[in-house]
Order: C-alpha cells, then structure tokens, then sequence
C-alpha cells in the first residue's frame, strides 16, 4: 500500500497542467504532415496514459490525491518526444536521444512543474526518467518505485493498445514513427527466440526487423508490475491480437503459450492474495 496524501497536487494544479501540456505540444505543431503525425500521436497517447494510469489507480484504490499525482506524471511521460521528433523526425532513442532524460530536462527548463511541491516535483521526474529504462533502480525509494512502476504500466497498457490495433490497418495507414524504422521482412532473429525462452526482457539494441518488434512487445508482460494491469491485458486480448499478426511458426507459438501461462498465473496469484484477504 502507498501512503495517502503525501504528496499534494491539487485540481487546480491539475488543470493548470493540462493546459501547459496543450500550450507546449501546440508550439510544435508543424505544416510538415509527417512532423505533425508523429506529434499529434503522441498528444494522444499521453492522454490515453492518463486514461489508463486512472483506471489502474482506482482498481488499487488510490486516494484523489494520489490519482492526480499519477495523471500528472502519465500526462508529461512522454513531454520530450516532441522536441525529440521535431529536431530528429525519429521517436529513435539510440538515432537521437534518451526521451525520458530529454523529459525531464524539457520540464526543468520550462520551470513548468513550479507550482506543485518540491517532494512532488522531485517524485514526478523520477518517474519520468525511469520510465523508459529497461528497469527501474530497486535501491530507490518505497513511494518512488511504487508510482515509478504504476506509469510504466499505464504506458504498456496503451502501447499494447496501440499496436495491438496498429498492426491490422492497410500499408497506407502503416507509420514510421511507430514501427521505429524497422524493416517490415518475414525474419525473427534467433537471439530475440532465444531471449524469450528463457523468460528474458529484450533490449531495443537487438532488434533487426518488425517482428523482433512485436515480440519485444509482447515480452513486455514480463515487466507489468500490479494486477490490474495483467487482468486488462489479459480481457483486452492483446498478446493474441499481437501473436496474430506473426509467422505462424512452431517457435512463436510456443512462445505465446509461455506468455499467456504468465499473465494467468499472475492473475491467478492476486485473485488468491485477494480471497485470503477477504478470509482473514
Ligand atoms: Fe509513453
């Protein structure tokens, strides 16, 4: 359990916020129809991450203080793509820049988080920075891994979203931004097969085309952290939405199996912890 109402932010701030976010993300909105795409994708996933941080924060019964501390960090997760794509036209860490640290500066330097308090401010940096690390520090705090970890799964949630259906729309609709630059060929490398038998996050450096991709995705049911997260992915079908749009190959089916089999045993495991619960 979290602390209830350690950190303050209140409606007002909340709004204040939003209205930054929509003021910031508009002064790059450009006449290039590629630049403005790929912004315009990422306006909306951060609302959807907002969406997604409040519906697994109420099932974790989340005070309203807390629930608004979330949908602040989910609303800037992202703030540094769009100085990111609209200086390197890539969303391409490695081809241009760490965007969780570009974040973070991106906020510093716009002073734009100035109203809330310094704890709070401190808390919603680090968890912008942390979001996109293949894992978070363990030896940070209690509170700083607790939110560290709700955002990153709040963002998982829509990017299973967003592929999921991403993956069924025609070539024309087909985007570069998303598909990170990767070449759409029938390969999946070995060592990607190899990572995922023996239960292993992937790192983005190993991957060589499309698919790799999508099964970096789907790995990614490995790093969700609370049960409510597994449970929607698991009623939204994503992983078979993702599997679906692969080689049907012996290799990636045994794959999905050992994926499917972890999401229900992890919600399995919170429906006992829950019965117990209630029990005692
Ligand atoms: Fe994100």
């Amino acid at each position: 359990m979290v602390s209830q109402n350690e950190y303050q932010v209140t409606e007002s701030d909340l709004d204040h916020l939003k209205q930054w976010f929509s003021r910031y993300v508009q002064s790059f909105y450009s006449a290039d129809p590629v630049v403005q795409e790929g912004l315009v994708l990422k306006e909306k996933h951060s609302f959807r991450v907002c969406d997604e941080i409040l519906n697994i924060g109420r099932k974790m019964d989340l005070s309203k203080n807390n629930l608004r501390l979330a949908e602040v960090m989910a609303l800037f997760h992202d703030i540094g793509r769009f100085e990111q794509f609209a200086r390197h036209k890539t969303f391409v860490d490695k081809k241009s820049e760490n965007h969780g640290q570009l974040g973070v500066k991106v906020l510093e330097q716009e002073n734009a988080l100035a109203a809330l308090p310094a704890d709070a401010r401190e808390l919603i940096l680090k968890s912008i920075s942390y979001h996109n690390r293949l894992s978070v520090p363990e030896d940070e705090s209690h509170i700083c891994l607790y939110f560290s970890r709700l955002l990153r799964d709040a963002d998982k949630l829509d990017i299973f979203h967003l592929v999921s259906t991403y993956y069924y729309a025609d070539g024309a609709e087909r985007s570069a931004a998303i598909e990170l630059d990767l070449p759409d060929t029938p390969e999946v490398s070995e060592e990607i097969m190899a990572c995922l038998s023996e239960g292993k996050l992937i790192s983005m450096q190993h991957l060589r085309s499309l698919n790799d991709f999508k099964l970096l995705q789907m790995a990614w049911v490995y790093d969700v952290n609370y049960s409510p997260t597994f449970q929607m992915i698991y009623e939204r079908d994503y992983l078979r939405k993702i599997r679906d749009t692969l080689p049907a190959t012996e290799g990636i089916d045994r794959i999905y199996a050992r994926l499917m089999s972890y999401l229900k045993e992890n919600i399995d495991a919170s429906a006992s912890v829950k019965e117990k619960q209630h029990e005692s």
